[in-house]
C-alpha cells in the first residue's frame, strides 16, 4: 500500500470537482486498513473514507487523509433450494454486483440496477430506487471499528434503516469503515416488484408480459439512462435533496394551494416529490456559471464542467431558501457535502 501525497481527488468524485486530497491511500484488504489507521492516527489526522464519489460535494481541498475503499470478492455463504445469502465485499462495484446476482438468478436486488457507487457505501444510505430499498434484502454487515481496531457485525435490525439512513447517518457516523454487506436473495419464485409505473409502462411498451429479473434489470436501466445525467457525461451525485415528508394536514394545505402536487403516501405522513417542488419555484434548467439543475430532473443539480463544489453548494441553499419560501417546506440535503 502506497501513501500519495496531494493527490487529485477530480476523477475519484462523480461531481467531478477538481480538487486533491493532502493524503491518499487505496486500501485492498483488513490489514492495510489497519496498517493506515496505524500510520494516522484518527486522533491527528482528519480521515474521509471514498468509495465510488458518487454520493460527495467537495467544497474544498481535503487536509487530510482520503481512504479509498478497493476490498474485493463476492461469495456465497449459505444457501438452500429458495435463497441465498452473498457476501460482496466493500470495494465491489454496485451495479456490477446487481448484474452478477441477476445472472445468477438470484433477485432482489435487480430494481437497484445502475446506481452508481460501491457495495460498502450501500447501506449508509439504505439506497432505493424504483419501489425496492436496500434493507428488503439486507441481511448483515461487518465494520471495522475505527476507535479499537475491531470487526463488528451488524444486523438489519442495528442498521436501524430508513429512507436514505441508517444509523451511519447518526449515532455512528464516521465510526466505522463497512467491510462487507451480506444479501439474502431467491434463487426461485422471484418477488417481482413492478408497482413504480414506469416499469409497467416500459414493459409493456416492450411486450413484455411474464417478466424475468433479467427484464426488470434491463427496464431500470433504460429508465434511468433516459432521466439521470451520466456523471461520465455531466458532473452530479443523483438526488441532491431528499423528497419531503410531511405530515397530512400539511399535504392536504399544500394540495388545496396547489393542485398539481405531486405526493405518495409514506409512513408518517406524505412524500412529496421534491423534483416537483424545485421545478414549481422556477429552478429546472436554471445554470449559473457552471453549477446547474439538470433540465430534465429537477432534484438532479449538476457541474457543466469547472464549477467548484462551493458553487453547487451556494446554488444548493438558494433553491432551499426558495422553496421554502413557496411552499413552506423544508428540503434535506442528501449528498454528503465535505
Ligand atoms: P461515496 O460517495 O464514495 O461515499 C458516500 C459516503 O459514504 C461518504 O460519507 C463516505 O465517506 C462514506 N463511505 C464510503 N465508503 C464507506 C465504507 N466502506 N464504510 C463507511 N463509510 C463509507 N442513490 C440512491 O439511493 N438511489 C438512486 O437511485 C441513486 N441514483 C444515483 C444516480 C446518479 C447518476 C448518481 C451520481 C448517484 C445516485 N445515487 C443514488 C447516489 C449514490 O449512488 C449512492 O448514495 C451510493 O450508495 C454512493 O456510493 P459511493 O460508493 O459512490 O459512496
Ligand atoms: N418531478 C417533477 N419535476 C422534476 C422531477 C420530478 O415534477 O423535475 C416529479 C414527477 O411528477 C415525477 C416525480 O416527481 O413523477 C418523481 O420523480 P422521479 O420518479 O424521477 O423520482 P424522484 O422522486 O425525483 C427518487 C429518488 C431517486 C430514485 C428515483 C426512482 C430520492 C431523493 N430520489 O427520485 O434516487 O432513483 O426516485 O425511484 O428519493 C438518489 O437518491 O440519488 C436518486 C437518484
Amino acid at each position: 500500500m502506497r501513501i500519495i501525497e496531494n493527490h487529485s481527488l477530480k476523477s475519484l468524485n462523480t461531481f467531478g470537482i477538481d480538487v486533491s486530497a493532502r493524503y491518499f491511500a487505496e486500501v485492498e484488504t483488513l490489514n492495510e486498513l489497519q496498517q493506515v489507521y496505524d500510520l494516522f492516527p484518527i486522533e491527528t489526522t482528519p480521515h474521509l473514507l471514498l468509495g465510488g464519489g458518487s454520493n460527495l460535494l467537495f467544497t474544498d481541498h481535503y487536509e487530510g487523509l482520503v481512504i479509498k475503499i478497493n476490498l474485493k470478492g463476492i461469495e456465497v455463504v449459505e444457501e438452500n433450494e429458495s435463497e441465498v445469502v452473498v457476501k460482496a465485499a466493500a470495494g465491489e462495484d454496485w451495479d456490477q454486483f446487481v448484474s452478477f446476482c441477476v445472472l445468477h438468478g438470484w433477485g432482489g436486488l435487480e430494481n437497484l440496477s445502475l446506481i452508481p457507487g460501491h457495495v460498502g457505501s450501500s447501506p449508509i444510505q439504505n439506497i432505493g430506487a424504483y419501489g425496492v430499498e436496500l434493507k428488503d434484502c439486507f441481511e448483515s454487515l461487518e465494520a471495522f471499528e475505527k476507535d479499537n481496531g475491531q470487526v463488528r457485525y451488524f444486523s438489519a435490525q442495528a442498521c436501524q434503516f430508513g429512507y436514505r439512513d441508517s444509523i451511519f447517518k447518526r449515532e455512528a457516523k464516521g465510526k466505522y469503515v463497512i467491510l462487507s454487506v451480506n444479501f439474502r436473495l431467491r434463487k426461485k419464485n422471484h418477488l417481482l416488484n413492478l408497482g413504480y409505473g414506469a416499469i409497467q409502462a416500459e414493459l409493456q411498451q416492450r411486450g413484455v408480459l411474464q417478466p424475468t429479473i433479467a427484464d426488470v434489470r434491463e427496464v431500470v436501466c433504460s429508465i434511468r439512462q433516459s432521466k439521470l445525467p451520466d456523471p461520465a457525461v455531466t458532473g452530479n451525485a443523483g438526488s441532491f435533496f431528499k423528497n419531503p415528508v410531511v405530515e397530512q394536514s400539511v399535504f392536504e394545505r399544500l394540495k388545496a394551494e396547489y393542485p398539481g402536487l405531486v405526493a405518495f403516501p409514506d409512513k408518517g405522513g406524505m412524500k412529496l416529490a421534491a423534483g416537483w417542488l424545485i421545478e414549481q419555484a422556477g429552478w429546472k434548467g436554471f445554470r449559473e456559471g457552471d453549477a446547474g439543475v439538470h433540465p430534465l430532473q429537477a432534484l438532479v443539480l449538476v457541474n457543466y464542467g469547472k464549477a467548484s463544489g462551493g458553487e453547487i453548494a451556494a446554488l444548493s441553499e438558494k433553491i432551499k431558501a426558495s422553496v421554502s419560501k413557496t411552499f413552506g417546506v423544508s428540503l434535506e440535503t442528501e449528498v454528503n457535502i465535505v
